[in-house]
């Protein structure tokens, strides 16, 4: 694939020096020269841990939200005009409805299906905040969705598609449910102290197109959350390109590398940031994905009203649509409205920024080299293309938005685009103290919802991360604390 000339060598060589050292300045032709020092030196890491930084409560700059509640993830970016308000309202609509199967007399409605994991965005994306796994005994996996290819990496041809569908329309039956068995494995903490992590097994229970072909790679995933979705789509390209060090150049064991993939809509490359492996550029391509894999709803950019039937699915082929004549069963009005609804839910801010306590644990968190992937803050592109409220934002993410081969632990061995089955897209840590409050105790960590706790999750970490997970199981017992309380912070 062609990459686009976006960084000279030099640049990249100084921005690997930059993960090491300090922030030497980005090329960012968005941004006055006179700037561009200002601004590395705004974002470049901390070394003062004894008072919280500038703006450091803002974590999604203008657009923080002030709400601490159950709805905190759905608030409406701070920072949004009565237009945008407006607009914002009605998106949550679309983001809300429940879709039905074609044909109906609700035409605006249908199309759902034929085969599907839920009937709207919602129901995965709880509360906007994240799914879960299913619990034990229950047959709903609403919010977890199984990602499958061949055993070989066949892809598209793949007689069951790309994902399993649990639910079918009226006379389509579920292509199966997954299964979960967990093993409790403890681990021992220095000072004593056992954290038990639970390994999932994985199986697919038959469902009514026979079972899965002997070897499929399943990818288990759940729903994340949506907060700042704008701005980490605004976020400037050089900034991501700049942190990638795919050889491990400056030898400190991390090598984050881009997720190139290619835009649905121009065809042309571009770097991945959505999704647990950064498969999806932008949210518009996330979100007509999750309406043709998710939903089997067609839209412009997806025009697959059949969704993910897979080739050897005729019963499921010859079910009819709900397209309109020369249309989408998704109109692109609500399609619009709902990438704009999924760009501009504010950031919540942060509680205790200032307390001894979390500061202790956030110099714990960039001195055990967590900051070598959850880099903390960025300013957002200025460019005219971004919209006016998500434009040079300081913004705190806690994320590179590059791929980490994180070991076999975590690794699912299902390859997607160029990502290996033992590579992640570092997550975004803003909002993680504020989990259990939107989704309550079920709500898990990671891709697929395991870790139960942020400790456990921390746990889990290997491959490139292993020497910083090491580092905290040799923490004292105050340090962890410490360390997590400025997690719960955010
Ligand atoms: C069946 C559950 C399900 C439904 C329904 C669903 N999603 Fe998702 N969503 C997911 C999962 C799982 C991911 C992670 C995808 C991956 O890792 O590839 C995701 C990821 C996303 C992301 C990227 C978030 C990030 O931080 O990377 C966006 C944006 C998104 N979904 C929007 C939507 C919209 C809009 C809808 C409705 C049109 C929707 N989703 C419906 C499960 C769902
Ligand atoms: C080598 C890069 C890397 C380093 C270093 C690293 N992380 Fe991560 N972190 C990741 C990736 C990638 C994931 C997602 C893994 C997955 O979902 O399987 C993750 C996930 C997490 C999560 C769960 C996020 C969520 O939304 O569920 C937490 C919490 C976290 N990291 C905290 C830390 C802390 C604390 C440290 C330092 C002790 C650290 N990480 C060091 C890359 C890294």
């Amino acid at each position: 694939m062609t990459r686009p000339a976006l960084l000279s060598t030099a640049a990249l060589v100084a921005g690997a020096a930059s993960i090491a050292i300090a922030a030497a300045p980005v090329d960012r032709p968005d941004l006055d020269p006179a700037d561009i020092d200002r601004i590395a030196a705004i974002v470049a890491p901390t070394s003062d841990f004894t008072r919280a930084e500038n703006f450091e409560a803002n974590q999604g700059g203008a657009t923080t939200t002030m709400r601490l509640d159950r709805d905190a993830f759905s608030q409406p970016a701070a920072n949004l005009d009565f237009a945008g308000r407006a607009d914002f309202s009605v998106g949550n609509g679309v983001f809300r409805k429940l879709w039905v199967s074609a044909p109906s007399s609700t035409a605006a409605s249908d199309g759902l299906g034929p085969l599907f994991n839920a009937r709207g965005c919602q129901e995965c994306h709880i509360k906007d905040g994240r799914g879960h796994p299913p619990a034990a005994g229950a047959t709903d996996a609403v919010s977890f969705v199984v990602g499958l290819s061949a055993p070989h990496g066949g892809g598209a041809a793949f007689a069951f598609g790309g994902q399993l569908q649990d639910f079918g329309v009226p006379g389509l039956p579920s292509e199966g449910r997954i299964a979960i068995a967990w093993t409790e494995e403890p681990v021992t903490l220095a000072g004593g102290e056992t954290v038990s992590l639970r390994v999932p097994s994985y199986s697919v229970t038959e469902g009514g197109f026979g079972p899965l072909p002997e070897g499929t790679l399943l990818s288990p995933r759940i729903a994340p959350q949506m907060i700042g979705l704008g701005l980490i789509e605004a976020i400037h390209p050089n900034d991501i390109l700049a942190r990638a060090d795919p050889a491990d150049a400056d030898g400190d064991g991390i090598s984050g590398r881009v997720h190139w993939v290619t835009d649905i809509a121009t065809g042309e490359p571009a770097i991945g940031r959505f999704g647990w492996k950064a498969a999806q550029p932008s949210i518009a391509d996330q979100s007509a994905t999750a309406f043709a894999m998710d939903m089997g709803l067609s839209t412009a950019l997806v025009p697959r009203a059949h969704g993910d039937c897979g080739d050897l699915q005729p019963a499921c082929l010859a079910l009819p649509t709900g397209n309109p004549p020369g249309g989408f069963e998704v109109a692109p009005e609500l399609f619009d409205v709902v990438v704009f609804y999924a760009g501009h839910l504010g950031v919540p801010v942060r509680r205790d920024f200032d307390d001894p306590t979390v500061l202790a644990g956030k110099a714990l968190f960039y001195g055990t080299g967590c900051t070598a992937c959850h880099t903390p803050k960025y300013v957002t592109s200025n460019d005219p293309s971004v919209p006016a409220t998500l434009r040079r934002q300081l913004i705190w993410p806690y994320t590179d938005l590059l791929l980490h081969d994180m070991g076999d632990g975590l690794a699912d061995g299902r390859p997607q685009g160029d990502a290996t089955g033992a590579e992640w897209r570092t997550p975004p840590l803003w909002g993680i103290g504020l989990t259990a409050t939107v989704n309550g105790e079920e709500a898990g960590y990671l891709h697929d919802g395991r870790a139960r706790t942020l400790i456990e999750a921390i746990l889990w970490h290997g491959g490139e991360a292993a020497a910083a997970r090491d580092a905290v199981v040799g923490m004292t017992p105050e340090q962890r604390a410490a360390l997590i309380r400025f997690l719960e912070s955010l």
